[in-house]
């Protein structure tokens, strides 16, 4: 296998993006990659693009050629594939991005995110999410991604004694971060107050719990690491991929508080890497709601199973506690474009291990973690980052 480095990163505004289309959107954020890499058209060899659900959303497929042709390309007929797994859809464009280059297929690729959620009414957004969870045994029912959740907080809170202030925690921690992005979605900060008494969605899961629907899109261009100097003085490595699935239907895990998809794929990331937990200086992790965030620092081995409420009650998370986890301002903040998120996740690593984050820098971060979930769990990504 050969070494991955980021040279070019590149990411648009979050939000309801009234005056962009989709295809507006991806071009964005994949020529602020290209031009942050300096490199053109002829050196890309592949393009990998992360989208959930254009068809339902936009009504647009064939979403790999479209974004290409999108962003100029398509007379140098470059390989350029979709890849589809919910909101993990971006994590599992940059894997496939990275194995291409480490298996020495590829030198250079640009690997895309991109969803445009609010040109949909609410009603039909949200159906449009719950086609990523069992549509026989879950969906059909009538339950949406809130509503399983809120099972899971329901469950948390039961076995462990997370509270409902934790989970407002995390919102509150999210919305600080995000307020010192400027490509955020939510730029503002919110009280531990307003996060309790927020508009109920799915109990115990309120407004200020959930993730917004957002449009935007990310984009990283991947370079065979040995090659990656030429082109920027510092490139960040991917020194680890993992991935894992399970059950799609939240009923039939062995425990629904874990996500074991999750503890697969950093085993497996922690493993390549020849890295422990204790070793991550800073992690963006899958925070659809708040209580995603306590399972995934439980999940991916910074504090033990039932820790994480307590862990963010005690401000370790925070951007200047012992591990500062969604500086971007995670999901819930900065917003969730589903298909884009996994790219948006590693874009903020890089810039933190650059040490270009501005207001919003972690200081001597060497490794950093990006942790992308599809559905209610049945499908992880996790990449390690470490600054060459
Ligand atoms: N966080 C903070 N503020 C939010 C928000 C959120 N998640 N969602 C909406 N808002 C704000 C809006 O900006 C708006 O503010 P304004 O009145 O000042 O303009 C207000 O709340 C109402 O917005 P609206 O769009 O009418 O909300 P909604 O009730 O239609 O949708 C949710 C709210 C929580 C149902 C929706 O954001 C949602 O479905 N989130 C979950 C998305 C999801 O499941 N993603 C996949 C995860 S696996």
């Amino acid at each position: 296998m050969r070494e991955v480095a980021v040279i070019g990163v590149g990411l648009t505004k979050f939000g309801e993006m009234w005056d962009k289309s989709f295809r507006r959107l991806i071009a964005e954020a994949g020529s602020k990659a290209i031009l942050d890499a300096n490199i053109g058209g002829k050196d890309i060899d592949a393009m990998y693009i992360g989208s959930m659900s254009s068809g339902r959303f936009v009504g647009q497929e064939h979403v790999g050629a479209l974004v290409a042709d999108a962003s100029g390309f398509s007379h140098l007929h470059i390989p350029a594939t979709r890849v589809e797994g919910a909101c993990a859809s971006g994590g599992l464009a940059i894997r496939e991005g990275y194995l291409s280059i480490a298996s020495g297929m590829n030198d250079m690729v640009v690997v895309g995110g991109v969803e445009k959620m609010n040109d949909v009414g609410g009603n039909f957004a949200t159906e449009t999410l719950a086609t990523a969870a069992d549509q026989e045994w879950e969906a059909f029912f009538g339950v949406t991604f809130p509503g399983l959740y809120a099972m899971i907080a329901k469950r948390h809170m039961y076995e462990y004694g997370t509270t409902k202030e934790q989970l407002a925690q995390v919102a509150v921690k999210n919305h600080a971060n995000g307020a010192l992005n400027p490509y955020a979605q939510y730029r503002r900060e919110i009280t531990l107050d307003q996060a309790l008494n927020a508009t109920m969605v799915a109990s115990p899961l309120g407004l200020l719990d959930c993730s917004p629907v957002t449009d935007g899109a990310a984009s990283v261009v991947l370079c065979a690491a040995e090659k990656a100097k030429d082109f920027i003085n510092k490139p960040v490595k991917i020194v680890a991929s993992g991935q894992g699935s399970d059950t799609l239907a939240l009923h039939s895990r062995r425990d629904i508080c874990t996500l074991d998809a999750t503890v697969h794929a950093s085993k497996m990331a922690y493993k390549q890497a020849n890295l422990t937990p204790s070793d991550i200086d800073l992690a963006e992790v899958h925070d659809c709601f708040t209580i995603a965030e306590i399972c995934a620092i439980e999940d991916l081995g910074f504090v033990e199973k039932g820790q994480g409420g307590k862990a963010v009650e005690n401000k370790i998370t925070t951007l200047d506690g012992s591990l500062p986890v969604n500086t971007s301002g995670g999901l819930k903040s900065k917003g969730h474009p589903v298909g884009a998120t996994g790219v948006a996740q590693i874009v903020e690593v890089v810039q933190q291990l650059k040490g270009e984050a501005e207001k919003r820098q972690v200081k001597d971060a060497r490794f950093g973690l990006a942790h992308n979930v599809g559905g209610s769990g049945a499908t992880c990504t996790v990449h390690i980052l470490e600054a060459m």
